[in-house]
């Protein structure tokens, strides 16, 4: 067994408290996007933190028939963890089951502002309509904040309470949100075990297929 974190302090803590449970699984210091390669393969590989795309190297140390176990993120909702099986194409398929919701890897992480980056004096932004409510697609309905997270992948929101204008406003840094929640609505809202995951090789990193 091995556990990896990228922070030292943490690993020193894990190697101490995994020593006094009775566990002796190697613990290793490094950035977990890569892996670790010295005792792959791996039955199992299963991430504590969620990812926006699958790091290469966990699908090549993974075997046939392995499992990943891996909390996901998107910009608009970090919700679900995908659980995939590696078959033996070198891609790995699965379900996401409801509820993980973990820190996003370090090397994902983005780091994006709505004050201080994208809103800016005198700035004009494009204008669009919709008579749907925002609540509907960044509310309390998780189902469908994981379907739009995952159909416009690229696509973030942020809720802005420091308007004078109106009450709530909600920001998209893109469109083609409106589109998404009513093939959302149209697919009969499917829960979050509905998205069917297809992790593949692509380069240096992997692409993501979705299916219902
Ligand atoms: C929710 S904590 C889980 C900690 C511990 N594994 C556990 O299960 O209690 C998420 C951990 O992911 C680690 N982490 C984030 N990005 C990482 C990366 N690129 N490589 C390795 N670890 C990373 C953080 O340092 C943090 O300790």
């Amino acid at each position: 067994m091995t556990s990896l974190d990228v922070d030292p302090g943490l690993t020193r803590h894990a190697r101490r408290a995994l020593q006094a449970s009775g566990q002796q699984p190697d613990v290793v210091c490094a950035d977990g996007a890569g892996g670790w390669r010295p005792n792959a393969p791996y039955d199992r590989i299963i991430a504590t933190c969620s990812v926006r795309t699958v790091p290469l190297p966990w699908l090549e140390q993974t075997v046939t028939g392995g499992l990943l176990v891996i909390p996901w993120d998107t910009p608009w909702c970090n919700f679900g963890t995908l659980i995939a099986t590696k078959q033996a194409d070198g891609t790995a398929e699965g379900v996401l089951a409801p509820y993980g919701a973990f820190m996003l890897m370090r090397a994902q992480r983005v780091d994006v502002e709505l004050h201080r980056d994208v809103l800016r004096d005198g700035q004009n932004p494009a204008l669009s309509v919709t008579e749907l409510s925002p609540w509907s697609v960044a509310g309390t309905d998780l189902d469908a904040q994981l379907h739009i997270g995952l159909r416009v992948p690229g696509t973030w929101h942020a809720w802005d309470t420091e308007v004078d204008a109106a009450h709530t406003r909600l920001w998209l840094a893109d469109d083609e949100v409106v589109h998404a929640y009513e093939g959302y609505v149209a697919a009969g809202r499917p829960g979050v075990p509905r998205h069917r995951l297809r992790i593949s090789p692509d380069g240096s990193g992997t692409r993501l297929q979705v299916a219902l």
